[in-house]
């Protein structure tokens, strides 16, 4: 994921035109565009969601509800950080639950949302293909497993660091 909090941001209309351009003919293509936009701004701004729907032929609400709907598409940017931690069934069974509620102490911010400063958000998400290496979580959209409460302080711990040389 390319986002903001790593170069300049872009111009919302220009990436959303230049992924329509390539996208608005696909069947099913909705979805894809989502992703693409997201993946591009680190989220979906409101702005682009008439823009989107007009070139769909769908209406707001429509584009709206399915950005509501999936987990995986934020409305609001993101924190620097994004810290996903997985809660699907292998995880859970080692622990996960447990470590999504340290991990809203450790980081200071509750699940589906971004800390006040903006460092860092954390999101519960759904199997990330790691399950042998149970719990596991992407940070930044690196993957990590068999992660800890005490790899989470360490991270949080260097990223005050960063901000503080
Ligand atoms: S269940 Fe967590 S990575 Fe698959």
């Amino acid at each position: 994921m390319t986002t903001p909090r790593d170069s300049q941001p872009a111009d919302p209309m220009v990436v959303v035109n230049g992924v329509l351009d390539r996208l608005r003919s696909e069947p099913g293509a909705l979805l894809p565009i989502l992703h693409e936009v997201q993946d591009a701004l680190g989220h979906i701004p409101g702005e682009v969601v008439p823009v989107i729907a007009e070139a769909l032929n769908l209406s707001r609400a429509e584009v709206h509800g399915v950005v509501t709907y999936y987990h995986h598409f934020r409305s609001q940017p993101p924190g620097r950080h994004v810290v996903q931690v997985c809660r699907a069934e292998a995880c859970q069974s080692c622990g996960a639950d447990e470590l999504l509620a340290g991990a809203e102490t450790v980081l200071g911010c509750k699940a589906h949302a971004t800390r006040p400063d903006g460092m860092v958000s954390l999101e519960p998400v759904y199997c990330l293909g790691m399950c042998a290496m149970s719990p596991a979580i992407m940070v930044d959209d690196k993957p990590r497993g068999r992660v800890t409460l005490d790899d989470l302080r360490r991270l949080e711990a260097q990223w005050k660091e960063a901000v503080a040389s």
